[in-house]
């Protein structure tokens, strides 16, 4: 039986898969989630596969490889087979999809909040050239987004809402089906960008209705970089006609027809070349032990431990940059201190590893290979870190 990660010894069977862990406290799985032992298997089995059978690999697996990693991620983002496909990355996924569309006509507004992580900024802005317009959505709280303010932009002119599940900076959880809702009302479609949620938060995006996802797999998903993911709804799918395409998407590729492309089902026709075949195979072994425990499981542990740090940062009078209660909140807790970049590079070289942002604080994330005991190593630190800069500065 697989074990879970309730008891201690489930815990410690979990943290062996994990060597990082045994020598830093790791708790910075938002932004680089740790590398699971079995990855370093799979990459040997790419190399052992490229080395011994060559090209006939295309044939023996490696064709099917984006399809076959994406079907892994399905469960994981509450969607059925064959229906993700995967890409470099995020902005590549994004890019996609807004190849999708047209912004000439008065249906050519896009519509974000400005807690977004900035390279949906970039992405969405560049589609100006087009005819795109971008309307920005402030948050005067930039823990929250404000869903009154964010809904009330998107009408009838809007054709696409990117829209991060969870906040990257705060953390804070977005009301997504509200949003989806008010989209579908209006004949808008909605992107979720679920990177920061995937594998630490429970999520049924196809009961959600949610048109697009993308993510990618270093953070909470332990995949490593190189294998971010696009979900696209199954009945959606099949009208689409992405500009952004390549051979990989043709009906029947190894025809090699030129001129205009046929074509495939979903979700190859949102392929564009050659898979990225090492990271597909790194990524599997984060995504299996994920599916293992089971995102929910992975959730109740990630409350406890959160909580914890929440009550520790609190009774130590720090300020939090992230929502307090549980279901507004990801996996991550962001605490904000006196010269918190020092900070973070002081806890950082004494082997605390989080990381830091501007304009909103330490980030720091524990995921379920950690322990209660790491949280009070890190808080007792931090609290000695602050004190001794808090003296400095005197
Ligand atoms: C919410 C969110 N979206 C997108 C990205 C970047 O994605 P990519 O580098 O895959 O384009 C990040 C990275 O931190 C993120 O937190």
């Amino acid at each position: 039986m697989t074990p879970g990660i309730a008891s201690p010894a489930e815990i410690d069977h979990w943290r062996s898969e994990f060597p990082i862990v045994n020598t830093c406290t790791y708790l910075v799985s938002h932004s680089l989630g740790a590398m699971p032992r079995k990855a370093a298997d799979y990459l040997r089995e790419f190399a052992e596969t490229w080395s011994t059978r060559g090209v006939r690999a295309w044939h023996e697996g490696w064709w099917e490889v984006g399809r076959d990693t994406g079907n892994l991620l399905a469960p994981v983002l509450g969607v059925r087979t064959n229906t993700v496909s995967m890409h470099q990355n995020v902005t590549v996924a994004q890019g996609i999809i807004a190849s999708c569309f047209t912004y000439g006509g008065p249906r050519r507004k896009i519509v974000m909040s400005d807690l977004e992580f900035p390279s949906n900024h970039y992405l969405f802005e560049g589609f100006r050239r087009y005819g795109a317009e971008i309307a920005y959505v402030p948050s005067a709280d930039p823990v929250r987004l404000d869903l009154e303010r964010f809904l009330e932009a998107i009408d009838e002119q809007t054709v696409l809402v990117p829209l991060s599940l969870v906040l990257f900076k705060s953390a804070g959880i977005t009301d997504a089906r509200a949003v989806i809702e008010k989209a579908h009302r209006v004949g808008a479609h909605v992107i979720l960008d679920v990177y920061q949620g995937a594998g630490a938060v429970p999520m049924n995006l196809e009961a959600w209705e949610a048109d697009f996802a993308v993510g990618g797999s270093v953070k909470w998903l332990c995949g490593g970089p190189g294998a971010g993911y696009l979900y696209v709804r199954p009945d959606l799918a099949a009208t689409l006609e992405p500009a952004l395409v390549g051979w990989a998407a043709h009906d029947s590729p190894f025809d090699f027809a030129t001129g205009p492309v046929r074509y495939a089902g979903a979700p190859e026709r949102f392929q564009s070349g050659t898979p990225n075949v090492p990271s597909l195979y790194s990524a599997r072994a984060g995504y299996e032990i994920v599916a293992a425990i089971g995102v929910p499981a992975i959730r109740a542990r990630s409350l406890r431990l959160t909580r914890k740090l929440i009550d520790a940062a609190q009774a130590a009078g720090y300020r939090l940059n992230t929502p307090t209660s549980d279901h507004e909140r990801g996996g991550s807790v962001i605490i904000d201190v006196p010269n918190g970049a020092a900070v973070a590079d002081e806890l950082i070289r004494r082997g605390v590893i989080v990381d830091y942002r501007p304009g909103a604080g330490i980030r720091v994330a524990p995921h379920f290979y950690n322990t209660e005991a790491e949280i009070d190593h890190a808080v007792e630190l931090l609290r000695e870190i602050v004190e001794g800069e808090a003296i400095k500065a005197r």
